[in-house]
């Protein structure tokens, strides 16, 4: 069950330890490693913005005094690639949409935008060119010595943190041809933060290129969004056999999470078809195929918006199929924690 905590309660709280806005955000920026500020704590109090599930879960925890356990740790996050290469499949709307679900669950998120094109940066209300002009995108973490702390950035009212990109990411594949292990710059890139997320969602580009490998050998899990339509599903066989290179040379412990059929229209025969294509598709190679995400005009219009769909209509069509991906996510997260936990404890 999420825990929510209204803004009067947080107000109460606060005013109990005799705390000013700004000196409460500097305490639960320590305890939860986020970057709240005082007029973040006001739209809270005011119920003009929700308290995050994370704030209300380590408040409650805590009985309001937010040093009063050590911080909630996190890591080693979960690092998920959302790959097709076919353009148009929802990849970045999933992406970002899911990422929007862990988050309500508590948990910590870092979306890394890897598509020159940059949209799951502006999906998340930042503009690419500004970004790019301040030298701080994934480009240049990966290629010019930016500290990806520098770059990393908080969105969405500071639920999520955006690695964002833009179209100098363009070049990335010449820069990867160029330089020993190229391919494994972005895992190593990742490795440096990996301690302080439960999940690294990547958004790849419509190609299997070298951006696209990278992400791959940096990855524990891959999630195939296709839409039910022929040419979706027949991208899917050569997709399958680049994921098996990656397994073979590089990365032997990458796993498909499974396939999220998108834009689904149960009234068209083609979709149920192509739909009952997939779960065969599934079978046949053992993955999961979630419930499929019906086509909704709230999804363009979080795009529009700058903000996940989900955000803004949480009982949105499709809601149910993205959330059975977060769920299935946060329990393979909790079956990775508790194997760590029972490690620890044999070698102590
Ligand atoms: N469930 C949906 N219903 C309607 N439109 C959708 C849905 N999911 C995504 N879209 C729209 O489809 C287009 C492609 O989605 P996008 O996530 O950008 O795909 P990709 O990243 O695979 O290229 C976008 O205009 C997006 O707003
Ligand atoms: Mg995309």
């Amino acid at each position: 069950m999420p825990e929510t905590l209204s803004g009067a309660e947080l107000r109460q709280m606060r005013e109990a330890r005799n705390l000013d806005q700004q000196a409460f955000a500097d305490l639960l920026n320590d305890a939860l490693d986020r970057k709240y500020d005082k007029a973040k704590i006001s739209r809270w109090e005011t119920g003009a913005e929700r308290v995050p599930q994370l704030v209300a879960q380590h408040l409650k925890a805590t009985g309001g005094n937010p040093t009063a356990i050590p911080s909630v740790k996190a890591g080693p996050a979960l690092v998920m690639a959302v790959i097709n290469q076919k353009g148009g499949v929802a990849k970045t709307v999933s992406v970002v949409n899911i990422a929007h679900l862990l988050a309500e669950a508590g948990k910590r998120v870092l979306v890394i935008d890897c598509d020159a094109q940059g949209s799951a940066t502006i999906h998340l209300g930042i503009y690419p060119a500004d970004r790019d002009a301040e030298k701080l995108t994934l480009n240049h973490v990966l290629f010019h010595r930016a500290a990806i702390d520098q770059v990393i950035m908080s969105v969405c009212d500071g639920t999520i943190d955006l690695l964002p990109s833009s179209i100098s990411l363009a070049r990335a594949d010449s820069e990867i041809n160029h330089r020993p292990n190229g391919a494994l710059i972005l895992r190593a890139k990742i490795q440096e933060v990996k301690e302080r997320y439960d999940f690294i969602l990547l958004d790849c580009p419509p190609h299997l290129s070298q951006i696209t490998v990278s992400a791959l050998n940096a990855s524990d899990l891959v999630l195939i969004p296709s839409q039910t339509e022929t040419l979706s599903l027949m991208g899917i066989p050569l997709l399958l056999e680049t994921l098996a290179d990656v397994q073979a040379l590089v990365n032997p412990a990458l796993r498909v999470l499974g396939i999220l059929p998108t834009l689904y229209d149960a009234r068209r025969t083609q979709d149920r078809e192509r739909l009952t294509d997939l779960e065969e598709m599934g079978r046949q190679n053992g993955f999961r195929v979630f419930p499929p995400v019906s086509r909704s005009v709230i999804y363009p219009k979080g795009v529009n918006d700058g903000r996940p769909a989900l955000a803004i209509d949480p009982k949105a069509a499709g809601a149910e199929s993205y959330q059975a991906v977060a769920d299935a996510l946060v329990d393979l997260c909790d079956a990775q924690r508790s194997d760590l936990k029972a490690k620890e404890s044999t070698h102590a």
